[in-house]
């Protein structure tokens, strides 16, 4: 009986030894637990988002891509342009969430004509239209077709790298916001976020080339884009010949020394991605770094969604083009840079410290109840069919400014479904 007992204590102890790796793993994702009215307000915006996605679906022709609503008008887009894959992945989020077959139904036949997308070669985007959409249907149904979709389209995508850059080229040409310069090998910082397609396909085939480029663009991006402060370029000008830097720009921002937000989301997203693919703790400083410079700037509103520049109209930063600061009052904030911040920062939490992790989660959550209030949640049945309102594409281009946008509603649900994962 005492012998019977010392065994049952002796296999208990090799038990717990056993399970103790696992539980760390599990713990480290998740150190800070969700708060019940947090989760309560997940689970009720994506209730929501489920009404207001079956609205928007209604307003569609199958060829017909949502990309905002202004002017009382919803606006669309063909699958070829770089917001192509949001679409189906916001539905593909909304079936997880619901298991509503008539979302399903609506993602599986934009899939269907997104297919031939696999071989784009003329942009960087890519990563964007293909991984958004075939990446989540691949991972909720893990279907040999979609794996084969992304890995040719990694293929596409990894025919803009340049070794001679050691990046892959994001446009092919653009003009300088003053109209002066021609780029030629411009690289933007959002490229970051196309790399996750890469590290996919390398784990797919067992050929590590793709994850390679992958690497390489990350570590260029660290040196030549991301500032000493932690801010970033939006755009770097390479010579293709000798790979120097030609220059430091913007396209998008409000001057080439500002910190253009999404920009700044992009990346904070984008190095947490390669750091939880390579475990190179250079990559995790970099997105803390960039994390912090947004959630400590004196300029980030109190409900912590951005304008859509941190330096709008300050001392110091002028705009390469002819801006007047005042000609949007007030400064259009950016809903779409919360989002992706938010989706990063919910992972990010999980890589840094216990104190780091706690401030990213709890900021997280608050920026989440900010997108989630009516003040940027549309009402069921307005905003076109999307589900947040405030977001900002291009404003030196007075394009897109202050809408909805189809990319603000995917990372505000990826964020929503993150946030959901927690509890489990
Ligand atoms: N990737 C384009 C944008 O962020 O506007």
């Amino acid at each position: 009986m005492k012998r019977c007992f010392k065994k049952i204590l002796i296999g208990s102890y090799l038990l717990l030894l056993a399970a103790a790796p696992l539980s760390v793993k599990a713990q480290k994702q998740r150190r800070v637990q969700p708060r019940a009215e947090v989760q309560a307000m997940v689970t009720e915006s994506l209730q929501a988002s489920v009404h207001q996605y079956h609205y928007l679906k209604q307003q569609l022709k199958p060829d017909q891509w949502p990309r905002t609503f202004e002017n009382g008008k919803l606006q669309t887009v063909t699958p070829y342009a770089w917001t192509g894959g949001f679409y189906p992945g916001g539905l593909l989020y909304l079936y997880e969430f619901s298991h509503d077959h008539n979302l399903l139904k609506e993602a599986r036949a934009r899939l269907e004509k997104m297919e031939p997308l696999k071989t784009v070669t003329a942009h960087h985007d890519l990563g964007f239209m293909m991984y958004c959409s075939f990446g989540n249907a691949y991972r909720l149904f893990e279907k040999p077709e979609y794996k084969a979709i992304l890995v040719r389209s990694a293929q596409s995508l990894a025919r803009r790298f340049d070794p001679r850059v050691g990046c892959i080229q994001s446009w092919d040409q653009v003009k300088s916001l003053d109209g002066k310069r021609l780029l030629k090998f411009p690289v933007i910082i959002d490229n970051m976020m196309n790399l996750e397609l890469l590290f996919f396909a390398s784990k797919a085939t067992g050929e590590p080339l793709y994850k390679d480029i992958a690497i390489k663009h990350a570590e260029m991006t660290m040196k030549n884009h991301v500032r000493p402060d932690f801010s970033c370029y939006h755009v770097v000008d390479y010579d293709v010949e000798t790979g120097a830097v030609k220059s430091r720009e913007t396209q998008q921002g409000f001057s080439d020394n500002s910190a253009w937000s999404r920009g700044q989301a992009w990346g904070i997203y984008g190095f947490t991605m390669v750091y939880r693919e390579t475990k190179d703790a250079r990559f995790l400083q970099t997105a803390k770094g960039m994390a912090d410079f947004f959630l400590n700037h004196p300029n980030l509103p109190k409900d912590k969604i951005p304008y859509w520049d941190f330096n709008v109209g300050q001392a110091g930063f002028d705009p390469p083009w002819n801006f007047d600061p005042l000609k949007y009052q007030p400064v259009p904030r950016d809903a779409s840079a919360a989002a992706i911040t938010v989706s990063a920062l919910l992972e990010l939490a999980g890589y840094v410290d216990r104190k780091t992790g706690d401030r990213y989660q709890r900021t997280a959550e608050a920026m989440l109840q900010s997108l989630s209030s009516p003040a940027y949640r549309a009402v069921t049945g307005e905003n076109g069919g999307f589900v947040l309102k405030h977001a900002s594409g291009g404003v030196p281009g007075n394009i897109e400014v202050d809408v909805p946008l189809i990319y603000a509603d995917y990372y505000y649900l990826e964020a929503l479904m993150r946030y959901r994962a927690l509890k489990k």
